[in-house]
């Protein structure tokens, strides 16, 4: 059993890359679990209540309810043309939510861990956050979104955190929580110590009243985190029908980075108070950026989803959400890099591979392939394919979702050179039909096992493929060729279009709202990655005859022979004076021709006013240490 869960989204703000992330995960995780014979529960919904939503509606002239219905709406719309597998879509203005809520709060309070007190101290409205004066960044920022917070004060009941500091501190021994780094921020914060909780709020009124209330208490209303964080369990049912209840110890709750501390904190202590089992997991993922930052409204750098997804297919956009940044980090989301995926990895490594399977069977065969145990005269090939698959299965558990579709990409990058190496077309001519027969079951069998993997990251393009070997992307299947490591082998072919047509970087311009003035252009640290910089020894140096500017080196860079490098620099060095420094050398750069001496890399310098001085090592470093 699984129970996979996405946070609830505020109804202040539309779906943006990030919502559709953090959902499409979930989504991946589900049918992941379903299609290898997991029995699963998915639910994601809207986060309604608090003083932010209702001073957004406030803004847009509507009542509360009025306002949260229609923007609960476009979550739930987008996620349906997304076809995201959701079994139940929550709303925190559910009649079974709020009733669940009053439960969970009068159980707390009988358990003694509930008091009552006054708040004094900042609130963040925009994180529904509560802090004390010395966790504030320059006097009055919320330390989370950097946002002004507003000093409070008033009557509120308190939820006892501190009593469970210990277990928490004990649970987290089980490692709950990836990636590992992300529970190690949140041990630091618990062994800090914990302040008890402000549980209630008296100067607004959107919100779940608390239970049971004496008339001088009918103004509190219940802290729309506590109120938010028990849609997990009152999605399944909790207070009312609870059939669905035994879900609850399997689990997996996905959140982004900035709701960790309420997830991975405050609700396993609430947890605790109601005598449940705690989460299974907690996967806290990175967040995505817009030209260098994160995404929001107000800076008008968000992507929005919906665009995306129909200029370039939404199994597409699944895929590079996946593969682009390991779980955990944060990426910026850029629109070429997603061409370059497309291009690369959808329409080179995989769509060709099977294009040119298709076309083999139909030259060779007529499209109808049989061959039994093509496994045993590709032995080698066989046991390496399996071994990517159960490296690729490890990676589910650990969140490592990037390394997961690498590994899938392994089988096609073995396939494609299966293709080669083989060369089916000169094993035609030499009267060897049979072994290519073998070969095009065997690749068609390996493109499924690899299909069947990345079904989950894109459904679409799966049923695609095996329309294509006229078979169909389930659990029976999966359970074959996945668990049971077999083969299909009879198979007739059907011929399809090319399923990742390539694309020209200019063709397709996505909408995006304008950026502001002062954005910069960003890298990704893989571009930075492309120079090879080394640290090298200058052996020799003369100048070279003809030129004032060049002076030609003999740089050891660690590498059999040394390197022969000219650089512009002979008005600020003399020759014998640099022999036996060591400089920074950019070493795979084309070598060139200058002044008739080849060049094989440039050497690094910096230059201003006052002239140009050699970039060089702090220390002696080995020559041919990599810089970076
Ligand atoms: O926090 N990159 O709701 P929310 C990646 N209602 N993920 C992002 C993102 C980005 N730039 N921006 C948002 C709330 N997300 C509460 C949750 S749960 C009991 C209550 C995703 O609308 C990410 O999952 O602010 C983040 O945690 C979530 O949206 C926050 O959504
Ligand atoms: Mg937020």
């Amino acid at each position: 059993m699984k129970y996979i869960t996405t946070p609830i989204y505020y109804v202040n703000d539309v779906p943006h890359i990030g919502h559709a992330y953090t959902t499409i995960l979930a989504d991946f995780l589900k049918r992941f679990y379903d299609i290898s014979g997991e029995e699963t529960f998915f639910i994601t919904g809207t986060d309604e209540h608090g003083q932010k939503i209702e001073q957004s509606a406030k803004a847009k002239g509507k009542t509360p309810l009025e306002y949260a219905t229609q923007i609960s709406q476009t979550f739930r719309n987008l996620w349906d043309e997304f076809g995201i597998q959701y079994d139940h879509f929550i709303r925190t203005t559910d009649d079974k939510h709020i009733l669940a809520v009053q439960k969970a709060f009068a159980l707390m309070k009988e358990k003694g861990d509930i008091y009552k007190g006054e708040y004094v101290g900042q609130y963040c409205i925009s994180c529904e956050s509560f802090f004390t004066a010395s966790q504030l960044i320059d006097g009055n920022a919320c330390p989370d979104c950097g946002k002004a917070t507003q000093t409070i004060k008033e009557e509120s009941y308190f939820f006892a955190l501190s009593k469970y500091q210990d277990k928490l501190l004990q649970w987290y021994q089980t490692n709950p929580i990836l990636p590992a780094y992300r529970q190690n921020e949140v041990i630091r914060f618990v062994e800090n110590g914990l302040n008890d909780l402000s549980i209630t709020r008296t100067t607004f009124e959107w919100g779940i009243p608390i239970p049971n209330a004496s008339q001088t208490d009918s103004k509190h209303i219940i802290y729309v985190w506590l109120d938010a964080l028990m849609n997990y369990l009152s999605g399944l049912g909790y207070g009312g029908d609870e059939s669905k209840m035994p879900f609850w110890q399997h689990s997996i709750h996905l959140v982004g980075k900035d709701i960790l501390r309420f997830h991975a904190v405050y609700w396993p202590c609430f947890l605790l108070s109601l005598g449940l089992p705690l989460p299974q997991k907690i996967l806290a993922h990175g967040w995505w950026l817009s030209e260098g930052r994160k995404m929001s409204k107000s800076i008008g750098n968000v992507i929005d989803p919906q665009g995306v997804s129909e200029t370039f297919g939404n199994d597409v956009l699944r895929y590079f959400l996946l593969r682009e940044i390991p779980f955990g980090q944060d990426g910026d989301f850029s629109i070429s890099g997603l061409i370059q995926r497309i291009n690369a990895d959808l329409s080179n490594d995989l769509g060709n591979l099977v294009n040119r399977v298709i076309g083999m069977s139909e030259k060779y065969f007529n499209l109808s392939l049989q061959a039994q145990h093509p496994n045993a005269t590709f032995a080698q090939e066989d046991k390496q394919i399996h071994t990517f698959i159960q490296s690729a299965l490890q990676r589910i558990p650990t969140a490592s979702f990037h390394l997961f579709l690498e590994d899938v990409w392994k089988i096609f990058a073995l396939c494609n050179e299966m293709i080669s190496h083989y060369e089916p077309w000169k094993l035609m001519k030499n009267q060897q039909e049979h072994k290519a027969m073998e070969l095009l079951v065997f690749l068609s069998n390996a493109i499924l096992k690899g299909t069947l993997l990345f079904s989950a990251v894109m459904p679409k393009t799966s049923q695609r493929i095996a329309d294509i070997f006229n078979t169909k992307i389930d659990s029976h299947l999966f359970d074959k060729l996945i668990n049971s490591q077999s083969y299909l082998e009879n198979l007739a072919l059907n011929k399809s279009d090319p399923l990742f047509p390539r694309i020209q970087q200019e063709e397709k311009e996505v909408q995006q709202e304008t950026q502001t003035p002062q954005a910069k252009q960003y890298i990704k640290i893989d571009d930075f990655l492309v120079s090879d910089l080394r640290i090298g020894e200058v052996l020799e140096c003369c100048n070279v005859e003809g030129s004032t500017k060049l002076l030609c080196f003999k740089i050891d860079l660690g590498e059999e022979k040394p390197r022969q490098i000219l650089s512009g620099i002979a008005q600020y060095y003399q020759p014998q004076d640099l022999i036996g420094t060591q400089v920074c050398v950019v070493a795979n750069l084309k070598p060139v021709k200058l002044m008739g001496h080849i060049s094989e890399g440039m050497i690094l310098s910096a230059k201003d006013g006052d002239g140009l001085k050699l970039i060089i090592p702090q220390g002696k470093k080995q020559n041919g240490s990599q810089i970076g």
